[in-house]
Order: structure tokens, then sequence, then C-alpha cells
């Protein structure tokens, strides 16, 4: 059996169609315009997650019973690949088994060799390069708060991480200028910056900032996640230091658009890089945000899956 083409390792494996078809249909999944007949044989998602998860794991697995699906743990921990058996191996074995594997891990390497070997759907369930999945949420939420993406501004201020990685891809792609505030040493990849401003074809703009006044100006949308993704916890103390500037308070909030919105994909430290203020405020859409990742990755697996 030939490798599946049908991944969803980054933002970049999609048009913007496509992703401007996904949002549709997010959105009518989300209204109750949508019916999936109960598939047969039913399907199964496969979640192989090398880090922890709340949302990722639960939207996946409530999108999937949706669907008349069911999902799989299969933590790398307690199977064989733990123990040093190959992903390719591994990849060509749970093709057999199930319909698709939605994995978290560390390196897009992996992912990639995941991808090559097997012959279902791969999914990006957060890498240290990208979290595809969350920009599905990000995008629908902007998309539901103001009727509209293109030419809207968000402004992602903190770490230049996988989340704003996605963020950027994806805003290229869909029309919504990207204003990116990180400390020095701390800004996204270079290259998906450069990929960003090919990506957007001058539908939107791509701006990076040290200043996080500079960055919320204007902006319809103001977004943050965590100083320390999974797997930086032992600089946790440095990078407080170094993002000491960088909360998303009241203060800051106010450089924004009057009618901003405030986005944090989740897991929140109020007090570091968002206070408790504005997490709870009137401009958060944080839960919205959260209950989002269920109707977006329930399109994506509709689509992945071909249920629709
Ligand atoms: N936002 C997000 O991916 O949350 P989890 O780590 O809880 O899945
Ligand atoms: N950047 C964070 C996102 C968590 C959902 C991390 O990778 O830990």
């Amino acid at each position: 059996m030939p490798p599946c083409g049908c991944h969803f390792l980054g933002v970049e494996d999609y048009s913007r169609q496509w992703w401007l078809n996904l949002l549709q249909l997010a959105g009518a999944i989300k209204r109750g315009e949508v019916q999936f007949p109960n598939p047969s044989p039913i399907k199964v998602l496969g979640l192989l997650f090398s880090k922890p998860s709340t949302r990722t794991r639960v939207s996946f697995a409530v999108a999937m019973g949706r669907l008349g699906g069911q999902t799989l743990d299969l933590p790398p921990s307690s199977t064989q690949v733990g123990r040093g058996e190959s992903i390719a191996d591994t990849a060509r074995v749970l093709s057999r088994y199930v319909d698709a594997l939605a994995i978290r891990t560390f390196a897009q390497k992996d992912l990639e060799a995941y991808a090559q070997a097997s012959t279902i759907p791969i999914i990006n369930a957060l890498s240290d390069a990208e979290h595809p999945c969350q920009a599905i949420a990000d995008f629908l939420t902007l998309q539901e708060c103001f009727s509209r993406l293109d030419g809207l501004t968000m402004a992602y201020i903190g770490d230049g991480n996988n989340v704003a990685h996605s963020l950027l891809l994806c805003g290229a792609l869909l029309g919504v200028h990207l204003r990116v505030a990180t400390p020095k040493g701390y800004g996204p990849d270079p290259a998906v910056v450069q990929r960003a401003k090919q990506l957007s074809q001058g539908r939107c703009t791509v701006a990076l900032f040290h200043d996080p006044v500079e960055a919320c100006r204007g902006a319809q949308a103001v977004y943050t996640d965590v100083w320390s993704s999974m797997g930086q916890e032992e600089a946790a103390q440095q990078r407080r230091r170094d993002f000491s500037g960088y909360c998303l308070n009241g203060k800051l909030l106010a450089e924004a658009e009057r009618d901003a919105i405030v986005l944090h994909c989740l897991p929140a430290h109020r007090g570091e890089e968002i206070s408790a203020e504005v997490l709870e405020g009137a401009a958060s859409r944080v839960f919205l945000q959260a209950e989002n990742r269920l109707h977006g990755q329930q399109a994506l697996l509709a689509t992945l899956l071909g249920l629709v």
C-alpha cells in the first residue's frame, strides 16, 4: 500500500481554499447543520501522545464519538515504540488496525517518519514545530467573533513557539495580519516567517517586534501562550526572567482596538504570560476558543476520513 497523501502535519499541507472549506464545515457542524451517518465499519483514531494533553485528547475523543467512531489510547510508554521498535514498523502495523493517528510529540521529523510509512492520515496533535489543530480553533473563533477573517489583525505576544508558527502560517493563508512580539532570542523560526510571507501572497502582512505595546496597537485579537512549552521545563526560571515584560495584562490590552478579543490556547499561567484579570475579563474568548477545538477537529476528522 502506498503512503497516504492526506496527512495533517502542519498548516501548509493544505491550501487557503481547503482551510476556508474546513472552517465553513466546522461552523456548520457547530450549528448542528451537518449530520453524519454511523460509518460501517466504525472508524478508529489512535492517539499517540508523548506529552500531556487535556483539550486535544478529549476533543479528539468526543469528536470521534460524534462521528460514530472511537479513539484508542496508544501511549508510547506502553507500546513497543517506547522500547525501540521503529516508527516505520509501528506506522505500517497501526495502519492495518486504525483509520488515522493523532500524534503529539517533540520532533517534527518523527511525524514525517510516521507519515512516510503509514497508509492512513497522520495528524499533528502538537509538535515542537507546529500546533495546526490549535490553529483551526483559533481562526474558527476569530471568524465567529468578527464574521470575517480577511484583513483582521492579530497580535501574538510571548514565545515564538509551535503555536506562534501555526498562527503565522495559517494567518498568511487566511488573510489575517500577524504581529508577533517576542523578547530578543525568542523569535519564531525565520524560515517559518519567510514561508508565511510567501504564503500571504500580498493578502496580509507579517511583522516581528520586540515591543509588545507596538505589536498590540490596532490589533483586533491579542493572543498569548506559555513562556515555557512542554519539554522546556528546565529553562523555566530563565524564561520567566526573559519574558517578564511580556505579560498580557490590562495595560497592554488597552493598546489594542476597543473591540479586541483575547485568545490563549491554554493551559494558562495566570500572572505570567497573562493576567487573571485579562483571562477572566470581558474581552476573553479563551473558553470559546477551547470549545472550538472540538468542532474544528470534528471537521478535520470528517474531512480526512472521507465522511463528508
Ligand atoms: N491547547 C492544547 O493543545 O491543550 P492541551 O495541551 O490540553 O491539549
Ligand atoms: N506551546 C505550548 C502549547 C501547549 C498547548 C507547548 O508546546 O507546551
